[in-house]
This record gives C-alpha cells, sequence and structure tokens, in this order.
C-alpha cells in the first residue's frame, strides 16, 4: 500500500528553506495553472525530470574524484529523471500545450537548471530535501486531478499506448489509471529524496544535528554514558 500522506516535518534550516522553496514553487503553479491539471502536468514535469539528471551527474563527477563506489546513488537518480521524462511523455501524448506553455518551459529550463546545480554543488542535503517535498506537493496535486477525473471535469480518455507499454498497464487502461501509476513514482522519489538528505546528514553533512539515537551510538561507541 502506497503511503499518500507522509510529509517530513521540517527541522533545522535546511529543511525550512527547502519548504519555503517548494511553498513558493507551488504558489507559482497553483497561480498560473489552477485546475488546468493536465497542462500543470506537462510544464511541472519537464522540471521535475531535471533534478535527479543533476544530482546523478554530481555524483558521478564526485565517484570519479573520490575514486569511490556511489552505493547506488547514480542510477537511482538517473532512473529518477528518465522516469520523470516518461510521465512528461505521457501527458503531452493527451494534452497540448500553448506555445506560452512551451516559451515557459525553456525559461524554467534555464534558470532551475542552473539553479539546482549551484544548490547542489553547495547543499546536497538541502536539494534532495527540496525535491522530497516537491514529490510531496505532486502527489497532492495528482491526486486533486484524480479528484476532477471522478467529477466528469476531464474526460477519462484511453490512456497512450506508450504508457501502458512502460507502466504495463490493461490495454482498456484509461488516463485515470494513468495518474494513479504517475502518482505512485512520485511517492517513490518522495522517499528515496528524503531518504537521501537522511543519509547525507548521517554520513556527511558538517554541522549537522544529531537525533537521539545517532547521540547514543556515538557516545556508546566512545565508551561514554548517553546523555540522559
Ligand atoms: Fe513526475
Ligand atoms: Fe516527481
Amino acid at each position: 500500500m502506497i503511503d499518500l500522506v507522509r510529509h517530513h516535518e521540517a527541522e533545522g534550516m535546511s529543511d525550512r528553506i527547502a519548504l519555503g522553496i517548494t511553498r513558493t514553487l507551488r504558489w507559482f503553479a497553483d497561480t498560473f495553472f489552477a485546475k488546468r491539471y493536465g497542462h500543470r502536468a506537462i510544464v511541472l514535469e519537464t522540471v521535475a525530470a531535471v533534478p535527479g539528471m543533476v544530482g546523478g551527474m554530481m555524483n558521478h563527477l564526485k565517484s570519479l574524484r573520490r575514486m569511490r563506489d556511489d552505493e547506488g546513488w547514480i542510477r537511482e537518480l538517473l532512473d529518477e529523471a528518465e522516469n520523470e521524462r516518461m510521465h512528461l511523455m505521457a501527458f503531452v501524448a493527451l494534452f497540448k500545450p500553448t506555445w506560452f506553455e512551451r516559451l515557459l518551459v525553456l525559461f524554467a529550463q534555464g534558470v532551475f537548471w542552473n539553479a539546482y546545480f549551484v544548490l547542489y554543488l553547495f547543499a546536497p542535503r538541502t536539494a534532495h530535501r527540496t525535491v522530497g517535498y516537491f514529490e510531496e506537493e505532486a502527489i497532492v496535486s495528482y491526486t486533486q486531478f484524480l479528484e476532477q477525473i471522478d467529477a466528469g471535469n476531464f474526460e477519462n480518455v484511453a490512456a497512450p499506448q506508450m504508457a501502458i507499454d512502460y507502466w504495463k498497464m490493461s490495454p482498456e487502461a484509461k488516463l485515470r489509471d494513468l495518474v494513479i501509476a504517475v502518482r505512485a513514482d512520485e511517492a517513490k522519489h518522495r522517499d528515496v529524496n528524503h531518504g537521501f538528505a537522511a543519509e547525507l546528514d548521517r554520513t556527511k553533512a558538517p554541522g549537522r544535528q544529531l537525533d537521539k539515537s545517532d547521540a547514543t551510538a556515538d557516545s556508546e561507541a566512545k565508551g561514554e554514558r548517553p546523555a540522559a
């Protein structure tokens, strides 16, 4: 069973920055797209497919520099980028972006690739947390999309053949099935990215906040008594 409501409570400055970035972008998306969920999906998936590629590239370079194994991060992040691109391919087969939206995509890619690159370079933990929060919002948006389909505001048309092949859906699959499949992918990306942020906390983030279990483990390792 997929958890559709998991939310990481923001702790510390890095999380609050990530949440702030996400809420700001959500506000812009809500204002611009309102209930045009098909168009929203197309434009936002062009953005969603960027972080995995940037993160994959950065970890690839890091693995080369440090001459150390990446522990599966590169593959995971590149798979995420590919998966997000398939979301785009599926929705663009059903909805046609306007010329203005195409222009917006050009602009957004120019800004977002560079912004996310800089964020990842200096604060990879915050970068993964931000994507974790993006994915939480994506789940909310796709749930709203489903509600609109169920309310009859979107025709529940046949899913495109490429989507049926990619998600191995039944040949009779509809838009509704596609949205459910995409939403499940977003939940996986959410867990992976929140997990990577937590992993960076444990391993290499300087000035990290130790949670109680970490503090206990550290002091036990040094033969100290854990603080009460
Ligand atoms: Fe997506
Ligand atoms: Fe996503």
